[in-house]
C-alpha cells in the first residue's frame, strides 16, 4: 500500500500552503519527504517515487533534492542517529578523533545500524554552532557542544541505556505566527520578523 493513499486530507492540507499551480505543487516536496520520514526514519526508492508522482515530477529529482540535506535518509538509521559536524572549525576542535571514536566503539559504518538498533552515524557539514566545536547532533532532537572523549563517553553510556541526555542546546521546533523560532524548552530566539523587539538567547 502507498502511504499517501489514505492521507488525501493530509496531502490537501499541504498543498493549500502552496500556490495551486504545478510549481505549487512542486513546492510541497519538503514537507511531503519530512511526513515520511518523520512516520518511517527514512524515504525509500519506493516513498520517492510515490511523492514524485504527487508533486509531478521525477523520483530522480525528488532524490536530488533529498542528496543537498544530511537531515533526509535514504536507509534506515537507529534509535539514535549520531551527527558529527566535519566542517572545519569542528574537526580543528577535534571531531575527526571523535568520528573515529564512534565508528570504532560503536562498530558502524555510515548506512549502517548497530546490531542492536540504537546507533546510526554520519558526518554532516557546519551545524552552526562552530563556537562550541566538536558537535554532535543526535535525531533532530538537539546540540551536544564541546564533545571530547569523556562527555562522549557518558553520552554513549547513557543512550546504552536507553537514557538520552539532555542536549546543551534544544533545536527550535515552531515558528509561531509572528514569525519567531522557539525552542524546545520553550525560550524564543532571535527578533520577531514582525515586531522587532524582544530578546535574543
Ligand atoms: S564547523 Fe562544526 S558547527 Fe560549524
Amino acid at each position: 500500500m502507498t502511504y499517501f493513499a489514505d492521507k488525501s486530507a493530509l496531502v490537501a492540507d499541504i498543498f493549500s500552503r502552496y500556490p495551486d499551480s504545478p510549481q505549487g505543487r512542486r513546492s510541497a516536496l519538503m514537507p511531503l519527504l519530512r511526513e515520511v520520514q518523520d512516520a518511517e526514519g527514512f524515504v525509500s526508492e519506493a516513498r520517492m517515487a510515490e511523492i514524485a508522482v504527487l508533486i509531478g515530477t521525477t523520483a530522480t529529482e525528488v532524490r536530488s533534492v533529498m542528496s543537498f540535506y544530511s537531515t533526509y535518509h535514504t536507509v534506515p538509521t537507529g534509535k539514535y542517529h549520531l551527527q558529527v559536524c566535519s566542517t572545519l572549525m569542528c574537526a580543528l576542535a577535534g571531531s575527526d578523533e571523535l568520528w573515529d571514536h564512534l565508528v570504532e566503539t560503536l562498530d558502524v559504518q555510515p548506512g549502517e545500524v548497530s546490531p542492536d538498533g540504537r546507533f546510526s552515524v554520519q558526518k554532516v557539514e557546519c551545524l552552526g554552532s562552530c563556537g562550541t566545536a566538536p558537535m554532535l547532533q543526535i535525531n533532530d532532537d538537539g546540540y551536544y557542544e564541546n564533545v571530547g572523549p569523556g562527555k562522549c563517553a557518558r553520552i554513549l553510556a547513557d543512550l546504552r541505556a536507553d537514557r538520552q541526555p539532555l542536549p546543551d542546546n534544544p533545536v527550535p521546533v515552531t515558528v509561531t505566527a509572528e514569525g519567531r523560532q522557539v525552542m524546545a524548552n520553550g525560550q524564543t530566539v532571535g527578533t520577531s520578523l514582525t515586531g522587532l523587539g524582544g530578546g535574543t538567547v
